[in-house]
């Protein structure tokens, strides 16, 4: 990606999840963009790693470690930011997960604890976050990760499916209440990323059954997703709000038609 045109310059962004995978890549791509990154996860030393890859582009990169699930630590990591990098512009609720699991073996706890992690760090992020921009009279943007999940069904996923569309139902009803502060909020339905976490479970039989539906014929990078979020942040997207942009390598739009081993096109395989 060009970065020559600093099109973040001297915004604030706080990323959460920002030491790994794709969170990471969006911190990256937004350092070399002009932006400076707060790295707000909970792992201290992958936070510190990346915030110093920041400020190696002649950004400023901290790194406050927090738990998005824990709204004190939350508030306590935007009040820094404003404290010390002196306001909020951008949020990218990127932090979020999920385990392959069947509904009935998941009960009530696995429940709660997907929600904790994708809908109440949702809430406690953007509540404390979207303060700050009033507050700072800042006409910010709200980038919300959910994913491919969110938008059709998810077998062994239930509750992450759940979670991942409330997410872009949140994000249209959200664009609504803050268009009157000059705040827009979109967000992003990844496919499959390649990461240092997703990969290792990848055999090349695997990769080959994901490839099968993605008609562009690779899976997804960071940079692919940290894209978006640079169009979405600055002031291209300027007039883009309620949206979800689907990185997904042309997925969606597939809709269950994959290639056959010929590489046809084809609906029964
Ligand atoms: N990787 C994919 O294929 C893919 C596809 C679609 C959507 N997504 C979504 O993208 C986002 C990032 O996914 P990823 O694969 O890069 O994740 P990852 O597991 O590789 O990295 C997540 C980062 O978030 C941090 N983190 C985890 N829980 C946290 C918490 N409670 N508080 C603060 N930090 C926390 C971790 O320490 C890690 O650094 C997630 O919301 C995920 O659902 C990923």
């Amino acid at each position: 990606m060009d970065a020559s045109s600093p099109m973040l310059k001297d915004k604030v962004a706080i990323v959460t999840g920002g030491g790994d995978g794709i969170g990471k890549g969006i911190a990256l791509t937004f350092a070399r963009f002009g932006a400076d990154v707060v790295i707000a996860d909970r792992n201290q030393i992958a936070g510190e790693q990346v915030a110093e890859e920041v400020r190696a582009v002649g950004r400023r990169g901290e790194a406050m470690t927090t738990d998005i699930r824990d709204f004190e630590q939350v508030k306590a990591m935007v009040a820094r930011t404003v404290d010390e990098l002196g306001g909020v512009d951008i949020l990218v609720n990127n932090a979020g997960g999920t385990r392959h699991m069947a509904f009935l073996d998941m009960g009530e706890a696995g429940w709660r604890k997907h929600i904790d992690l994708n809908l109440m760090g949702l809430f406690n992020c953007t509540d404390a976050a979207v303060r700050a921009m009033i507050d700072g009279k800042r006409q910010g943007s709200i980038v919300n990760i959910s994913s491919i999940e969110g938008l059709r069904a998810a077998p062994m996923y239930s509750v992450y499916a759940a979670c991942k569309a409330g997410m872009l139902n949140f994000t249209r009803s959200m664009a609504l209440e803050l268009a009157d502060h000059g705040i827009r909020v979109n967000a992003i339905a990844p496919d499959f990323i390649g990461t240092p976490h997703t990969m290792p479970s990848m055999t090349p039989e695997r990769i080959q059954g994901v490839l099968r539906g993605i008609p562009l014929g690779r899976i997804g990078s960071v940079e692919d997703v940290a894209g978006a979020c640079v169009y979405l942040c600055s002031d291209l997207g300027a007039w883009t709000t309620g949206i979800t942009i689907s990185v997904d390598g042309g997925t969606w739009a597939s809709s269950g038609w994959t290639r056959d081993d010929k590489g046809d096109w084809s609906l029964f395989q």
